[in-house]
């Protein structure tokens, strides 16, 4: 097994939007990215993933691109993007670029041409273009449902329908026709010449779709045809040295999971499962266990994901009576105590930095934020909240700005009033106001970031703990034992040398509840 960066990798995510502004507009950018690169470095992170950060009318927050090719206006340019992967490199960080292969933007030139050439061309074979049901065509194709809400056809003025399994300005590819193969293939190779490292595959599994099936998600979810697909993205980013693609693959089978992680396809994919998973022992040890039997045999490193940018902030989602998160059900305003919460978010993360493989940290996790739940309604950006008919709030209580510096908004971000307002209280979460405090989340974060580079990463684990304990307890091969208490009582610590990090104050020899501890054992 080869000792390549992304194996162990503890990667950042950087929603550009949300991160920090350098031209005081309100809108995080490059060059507010490109300024804040020390306190990555400082942070102890080995590669940053970005957002998708080409030209976009936002529909989908940069998830409906306009061009593959370019750097969206408000966040830069192309020259800024090369600059930042070089000063990122400098400090030994590498870059990961998120491409959209399912949909493009409504505004991108090849949609534009499929409008303009009509019924039976070939610009709209690159898309799903088909004529409507019913006496006159007024009916959509099929029944399908997009996964933002309402039908997932819209029809255009000539009359023909097209699919959009996301927003009406999300266009999905026809992934049959070779020309957005290989268009696809071009692109993977414009932003890997401009020395980017890795790729993160949006909506992996949705790409080939069985447009003859009634059915609902089965007829565009995981078709075997993706695989052939990403052969192909193996095959070129194999032309260049140690490139990785990641996918964004949410399935609920781990053997289909896994089949995208076989040699000749990607090389990571995101673990949802974990991510999903409850506060309780044996949950997260079922899905550890699961993780690493699926990844294993195939001799892909597992990742660990506590958030991302589509869902519940972790201290939010721990404080909560129901721990679970999925899509379809948010529990947007279920009470959450921010205490709890906060403990058990402490003691995620050094479960999470602990596992064997790489891990994933989303911008503000590593400061404790919690979900904005009170975003007035006129302010909500996500199209999920208008195409939900109102019923699902979104994800854009989890993509506020960050909190830099300072006692009032914009915290340090830029100059002006932030794309979507930030909370007063975040006045104690900002990254100084953190960094000072030796017991404050980006303090553990960071010390447990660079613990983490020295005597974890990739590797196995050995279970210390039965499957039934209220404590999840492993040894990894550097002799670093994990400790997480997740019982009401406090707990013994095992034999140790010395302790290395905890999430929370320890009682002596005793953890006590909702707690974890990295020991050093001999
Ligand atoms: C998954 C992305 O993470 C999400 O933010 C986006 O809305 C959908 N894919 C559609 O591109
Ligand atoms: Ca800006």
């Amino acid at each position: 097994m080869s000792e390549t960066w992304w194996r162990g990798a503890a990667i950042y995510q950087v929603y550009l939007r949300s991160f920090a502004d350098g031209n005081g507009d309100g809108i995080g950018d490059l060059a507010g990215l490109r300024a804040r690169l020390p306190y990555l470095s400082d942070l102890g992170v080995g590669a940053i993933w970005l957002n998708p950060w080409y030209p976009s009318p936002m529909a989908d927050g940069g998830y409906d691109v306009a061009d593959y090719r370019d750097i969206e206006p408000s966040f830069g340019t192309l020259a800024e993007a090369e600059e930042f992967i070089a000063e990122a490199h400098a400090l030994g960080i590498k870059t990961i670029t998120d491409i959209v292969p399912n949909h493009g933007s409504d505004q991108q030139k090849w949609f534009l041409q499929a409008l303009e050439a009509g019924p039976g061309s070939a610009e709209r074979e690159r898309f799903h273009f088909r004529e409507g049901r019913g006496e006159s065509g007024e009916l959509p194709p099929n029944d399908w449902k997009s996964i933002f809400g309402g039908p997932a056809w819209t029809r255009i003025a000539d009359g023909e329908w097209y699919l959009h399994l996301f927003a009406p300005e999300q266009p999905d590819f026809n992934w049959d026709n070779p020309e957005v193969v290989e268009e696809f293939h071009d692109v993977l190779r414009f932003w890997f010449d401009r020395g980017v490292d890795g790729i993160r595959i949006d909506s992996a599994a949705l790409l080939v779709k069985d447009m003859d099936s009634l059915g609902g998600e089965e007829a565009y979810t995981d078709l075997d045809g993706v695989h052939e697909i990403y052969r192909g993205w193996r095959r070129v980013a194999e032309e260049y040295a140690d490139r990785i693609l990641i996918g964004e693959v949410w399935l609920p089978d781990q053997e289909r999971f896994a089949q995208y992680l076989r040699p000749d396809e990607m090389h990571t994919a995101f673990n949802f499962d974990f991510l999903a998973c409850t506060w309780e022992a044996a949950a997260l040890r079922c899905s550890i266990d699961l993780t690493l039997a699926t990844h294993i045999p195939l001799g892909a490193p597992p990742t660990w994901v506590l958030s991302n940018h589509d869902v519940t902030r972790p201290v939010t989602k721990y404080g909560r009576a129901d721990t679970s998160f999925s899509h379809a059900d948010r529990k947007h305003g279920m009470p959450s105590d921010p205490v709890l919460g906060e403990r058990r978010a402490r003691a995620a993360a050094l479960l999470a930095m602990a596992l064997p493989g790489g891990l994933y940290v989303y911008q503000g996790e590593e400061l404790g934020l919690p979900e904005v739940e009170d975003i007035a309604d006129e302010l909500r950006q996500d199209p999920i909240w208008i195409r939900s008919g109102r019923t699902d709030h979104g994800r854009d209580g989890c993509r506020v700005p960050l909190p830099w510096s300072g006692d009032e908004p914009p915290f340090g971000f830029g100059a002006g009033p932030t794309w979507l307002p930030q909370p007063l209280e975040w006045k104690a979460l900002t990254a100084e106001a953190q960094a000072a405090n030796p017991t404050s989340m980006f303090t553990l974060y960071r010390t447990g970031l660079h613990l983490r580079r020295e005597l974890l990463g990739d590797g196995t684990l050995t279970w210390l703990s039965g499957a039934q304990d209220e404590v999840l307890a492993f040894r990894r091969e550097s002799g670093l034992v994990c400790v997480v208490n997740l019982g009401q009582e406090p707990v013994s610590l095992p034999e140790h040398e010395s302790v290395l990090l905890a999430s929370g104050p320890l009682e002596g020899n005793l953890l006590p509840s909702d707690t974890a501890v990295w020991l050093r054992t001999a």
